[in-house]
């Protein structure tokens, strides 16, 4: 019998998650995979498409965020197959080949898509390009990268204040060195992509060390790159020649975060999740729980095409507050909706600062966590960087909005589950973005 009644409400456009705890404790437990790594899957299908010959995908994540990457390559002439299998090929067009779009290129929800886009855009000379996204991503700043390309002679038109719909008239830049004033993948990653095609040494510092799957794929891909890990930077040589590869894309660390914090804080819990992505610039989740005295194990570790990967063990603990700041915090930065949860449950308070980041994600993820878990009846206060979070108080279940945000939808679920009665999450289906299959997982682990 379950513990759980779980139900989707669906009306036209949006749904709706209930999750119903029984009077008795819920625990998960089973053996289960997350879907491939959303940053790693954006940057197969991109680096694919501007490589010569055929790239290979295993494991890609099929939601909505590469979808919004595949469909925008396809409209400059990349072949993508279908994105419905386990495996995707993409037929590379070459480096500075990609063909104008004779519509807007529409990112969607995608971040990512948005700001590595236009690295590669901005480098392709006489075309022009527009781009737009919903009305999440047509209020997340463009700024952070339209400058920095405008120093390589990009030239890019953006709403006031640097926000989409964006159009790029392509052309040829010139090499640079930037120093970011944000530790951001996506702001390094876009310089290094229009680093490609500029003659000489492109090279991006940042303040604190930010995921490198990009330097991983492009150094994979045949590109001249080099990384300093002492000065957080990294150094592309183009002109650049990339070949097609075959990539296998783990599972996303940032989606196994929901399962180990749902171990950690259900009585009874006891899961294995396997063949998961533990990139040191990933793990600042598994660090963050560990020092909540977290009963996680890593199991089988070993590198999958230049990838480290383990089996995540799970078992239910007591948890313990902790402190999370400064140069962690770009190694869990978009687990901390998440851990704002796991806090909630944990004995004593809980800081989390220099985050302010979260403020321009797919919403304000601090604003938004901090009021529904108050809903929530959780002991919860908004810092202008973060939160601080007094854990122990019983959550009671309540109505509740994603705001339209994959990661804050499932950060609820997890809440929800150990919380007592009802909790509905309106707008739940943003976790396609990232996780379409996250409610049947979940009923698979109470089964
Ligand atoms: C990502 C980088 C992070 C992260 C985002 C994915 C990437 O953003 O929050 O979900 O794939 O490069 P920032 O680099 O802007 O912090």
């Amino acid at each position: 019998m379950h513990t759980v009644t779980i139900t989707l409400d669906t009306t036209e456009s949006h749904k709706s998650l209930s999750i119903s705890p029984a009077e008795t404790e819920v625990a998960l437990r089973g053996t289960i995979r997350v879907p491939g790594d959303k940053s790693i899957s954006h940057r197969s299908l991109m680096l694919g498409a501007l490589a010569k010959g055929t790239t290979h995908i295993e494991g890609l994540l099929l939601g909505e965020d590469p979808f919004s990457t595949a469909a925008c390559l396809r409209a400059m002439g990349a072949e993508i197959s279908p994105l419905n299998s386990d495996h995707v090929e993409v037929i590379g067009i070459g480096l500075g080949a990609l063909g104008e779009p004779i519509d807007v290129l529409d990112m969607g929800n995608s971040g990512t898509s948005m700001r590595l886009m236009l690295g590669i855009l901005a480098s392709h000379a006489d075309r022009f390009f527009t781009v737009t996204g919903d009305a999440s991503l047509r209020t997340r700043p463009m700024s952070r990268v339209i400058q920095p390309l405008e120093q390589m002679g990009a030239q890019i038109f953006s709403r006031k204040g640097g926000y989409a719909p964006l159009a790029v008239c392509g052309r040829s830049l010139k090499p640079m060195h930037y120093q970011s004033p944000i530790a951001s993948a996506q702001v390094k990653s876009c310089i290094l992509l229009a680093g490609l095609m500029a003659d000489g040494a492109t090279t991006v510092t940042e303040p604190a060390v930010s995921r490198d799957h990009s330097e991983r794929m492009l150094k994979a891909f045949g590109a001249n790159i080099t990384v300093d890990p002492e000065s957080c930077s990294a150094t592309i040589h183009g002109p650049a020649q990339l070949t097609g590869q075959s990539v296998v894309v783990p599972g996303d660390i940032s989606s196994a975060a929901f399962w180990l914090v749902a171990g950690a804080i259900a009585p009874g819990s006891d899961l294995l999740i396997e063949n998961v992505g533990i990139n040191p610039t990933r793990t600042g989740i598994l660090d963050a729980l560990l020092e909540m005295e977290a009963d996680i194990t890593l199991l089988n570790e070993r590198t999958v095409a230049g990838e480290p990967v383990a089996d995540l063990r799970v078992r239910h603990s007591c948890l313990k507050a902790c402190t999370i700041e400064g140069a962690v915090i770009p190694r869990l930065i978009d687990e901390i909706p998440v851990l704002a949860v796991a806090a909630a449950f944990a004995e004593g308070t809980t800081v989390i600062r220099d985050a302010k980041e979260l403020r321009v994600k797919e919403s304000d993820r601090i604003a938004v966590m901090a009021s529904q878990l108050t809903s929530m009846g959780a002991l919860i206060a908004e810092l202008p960087d973060g939160m601080e979070i007094t854990g122990g108080k019983k959550l009671t279940g309540t109505n509740l909005d994603s705001f339209t945000d994959h990661r804050i939808a499932m950060s609820l679920a997890i809440a929800a589950l150990a919380a007592r009665g009802k909790t509905t999450i309106h707008r739940a289906e943003a976790a396609a973005v990232s996780y379409p299959d996250f409610v049947p997982t979940l009923q698979s682990l109470l089964s």
